[in-house]
């Protein structure tokens, strides 16, 4: 098992624009210790690491892996953001990176989206700053839309519905962006907004 890399200290430190005397303080260790660190002739106490990558402003994996993955801003879109839905529970869990999830003992799929059709379309009417959605679709326990979803490039709101209840659903406008609606039967369908 890999443990943290002296070089990956050195990059992360060189990044941030702070000696080893600063880093040392901010972590409360000598600047001794972290040229050791630096130079493989050292390792940092699993104690303090967290602290360690606080003060590189990465997170822990990324200080293990010296994959750094501080630059690629993958959060910075949510548009990109992707539905995992568990089957069993109907727990849904949003993405806006790769990642692997799973639910009840399962790993989930990715859901694909496609665009809406006539039994899965919304109804969209702009009341002053409110869209107001409504859904003609069957809301059944065996069948029925178990959430939607507004989604912009700077936030993602979504709404759970449960069977019996009526597809009826306010959203602030927030600008363009996505709405998607998943049914249970039949996936996740989208649209733009
Ligand atoms: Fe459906």
């Amino acid at each position: 098992m890999s443990y943290i890399a002296g070089n990956t200290i050195r990059t992360l430190r060189e990044k941030n624009g702070i000696t080893q005397k600063e880093l040392a303080e901010i972590i409360g260790v000598s600047d001794k210790t972290i040229s050791k660190w630096e130079t493989n002739k050292g390792l940092p106490d699993i104690g303090i690491i967290e602290e360690l990558a606080k003060a590189l402003r990465v997170s822990l994996p990324e200080l293990f892996t010296g994959d750094l993955k501080t630059n690629e801003n993958v959060s910075g879109n949510m548009k990109k953001i992707q539905f995992y839905v568990c089957p069993i529970c109907g727990n849904v869990i949003t993405a806006v990176g790769e990642g692997h999830f799973s639910c009840c003992g399962i790993t989930l799929p990715k859901q694909e989206s496609e665009s809406m059709n006539l039994e899965h379309s919304v109804f969209i009417e702009t009341i002053d700053d409110e869209y107001s959605i409504t859904m003609l679709h069957p809301m059944n326990k065996e069948h029925y839309v178990s959430f939607v979803a507004y989604v912009t490039s700077g936030s993602v709101e979504i709404v759970k519905l449960y069977p019996e209840q009526d597809v009826f659903i306010r959203f602030r406008k927030k600008g363009h962006g996505f709405l998607y609606a998943y049914c249970n039967r039949h996936g996740l369908f989208r649209k733009n907004i």
